[in-house]
């Protein structure tokens, strides 16, 4: 089975490949012709990672997926939540985002917060599906490590030492938001195919 994964963003695609296995043949908006960057305007993770895939399904017609991720932090009442590429502002700067994080969360002991992915699905026909994978942790006080994106170096999951970026993909992969929605949606998928 075909599907496009409706992403522009090169770590979402590495994190998501080993995980849909041999059996899906993954295919990005580059290798379907889908130049433009797709529109993300709704106020919920559900509107936008819809939003995104019935964009690809409108213009191109094919089975297609999205996925939209916020970091939810409990002291800041949810926020970034689905704002948080821009949080720092519009030129989604990940430095500028954890700095604005990190300062806005200095006077405050209570650091936990959550990931949490939701991916929209559309079939060939048209039909939608959603799943979700959230994974709860902490802020840390200052960045650690080089792996990962956004804001994996301030992200501890809780029974952990390592924040996100210090450990290993298949770590994250295994625990992590994004990796439980594509593992309930690859149990989906293959109940369906
Ligand atoms: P979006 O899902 O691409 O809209 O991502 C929203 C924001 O969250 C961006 O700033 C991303 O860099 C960040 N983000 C998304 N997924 C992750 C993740 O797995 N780890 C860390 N940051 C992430």
């Amino acid at each position: 089975m075909t599907l496009c994964f409706a992403t522009n963003n090169a770590h979402k695609l590495a994190e998501v490949r080993p995980l849909l296995g041999e059996r899906f043949n993954l295919e990005t908006l580059a290798e379907i012709g889908c130049t433009e960057e797709l529109p993300e305007t709704g106020d919920t993770l559900d509107a936008n990672a819809l939003q995104k895939a019935r964009y690809v399904w409108e213009h191109f017609g094919i089975a297609c997926f999205a996925d939209d991720t916020g970091l939810e932090v409990t002291v800041l009442g949810g926020a970034p939540g689905v704002y948080s590429a821009r949080y720092a502002g519009p030129a989604r700067d990940s430095g500028a985002n954890i700095q604005k994080l990190l300062a806005e969360l200095a006077p405050h002991p209570n650091r936990a917060a959550q990931f949490r992915t939701v991916i929209a699905f559309i079939d060939a026909n048209g039909q939608t599906w959603q799943f979700s994978g959230t994974v709860t942790g902490h802020i840390t006080e200052a960045p650690r490590g080089t792996g990962g994106f956004g804001y994996d170096s301030v992200f501890q999951p809780d029974g952990f030492t390592e924040t996100f970026a210090e450990l290993p993909l298949a770590v994250k992969n295994q625990i992590g938001h994004r990796g439980k929605a594509v593992a309930d949606f690859v149990q989906f998928l293959t109940q369906r195919c």
